[in-house]
């Protein structure tokens, strides 16, 4: 399973792929406003700043809904970047939009996928990846693990080529039912991928380990 970061956060990023297991970033409007970026040249800049850090697929969202707008932004944002891949909303142009990049060979994230009737829709349209919001789902006391094991199996069943992307994430059991469940990628905050470090009996362990090793070597 891949390791996406879910911000526009720079340092976040740095952080992320100073680690070593980082395969890509996700970014959606929220995310750039949170970070401040505004305007579409210093927006276009920090997805290429992005690109620059990760060697790995960065998702960088339309703002369009109608079929011409999305192919527009689509077109100049996939222009930017080999690494950059489309985020295009699960709605009707959304469809067709994918349908007609998938054509073109620019990749696509289909964003706001919170049923395994749109993640077929978007399977078939040729996204190459579906994003199934988990936490979003939780929050309206819907099991948003469910919805990733539901399309894994019918992912599964039609052999559709396009990768589960488990978004939404808010804390590290998500991470691991996404890989239990048949993720092909997760994208998650910094917090959750760290909180997989931390076990107290590591912790423990390690003092001790360290603490009869200066006994003995003084
Ligand atoms: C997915 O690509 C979205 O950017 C993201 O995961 C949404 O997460 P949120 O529900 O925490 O805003």
């Amino acid at each position: 399973m891949k390791f996406f970061i879910d911000t526009a956060n720079i340092a976040q990023i740095k952080e992320a792929n100073d680690l070593g297991i980082l395969d890509g970033v996700t970014t959606n409007p929220s995310l750039m406003a949170k970070e401040g970026i505004k305007g579409t040249d210093a927006i276009m800049k920090h997805y290429v700043d992005i690109c620059n850090i990760v060697s790995g697929d960065v998702s960088a969202e339309v703002i369009s809904t109608d079929f011409d707008g999305i192919i527009r932004e689509g077109e100049n944002l996939a222009a930017l970047h080999e690494n950059i891949v489309v985020k295009v909303p699960m709605i009707k142009d959304g469809v067709k939009a994918i349908k007609y990049f998938s054509s073109k060979g620019i990749r696509t994230n289909c964003t706001l996928i919170f049923s395994p009737g749109q993640a077929i829709l978007a399977a078939k349209a040729g996204a190459t990846y579906i994003s199934p919001f988990v936490g979003r789902l939780d929050d309206i006391s819907y099991d948003g693990m469910s919805l990733i094991a539901e399309i894994a199996q019918i992912f599964a069943v039609q052999g559709y080529q396009t990768q589960i992307l488990a978004a939404s994430i808010r804390n590290p059991i998500h991470i691991i039912k996404s890989a239990q469940y048949g993720a092909h990628v997760i994208t998650s905050p910094l917090d959750s991928i760290l909180a997989l470090l931390k076990h107290p009996l590591t912790d423990i362990g390690l003092e001790k380990f360290l603490a009869d090793h200066k006994k003995s070597n003084g």
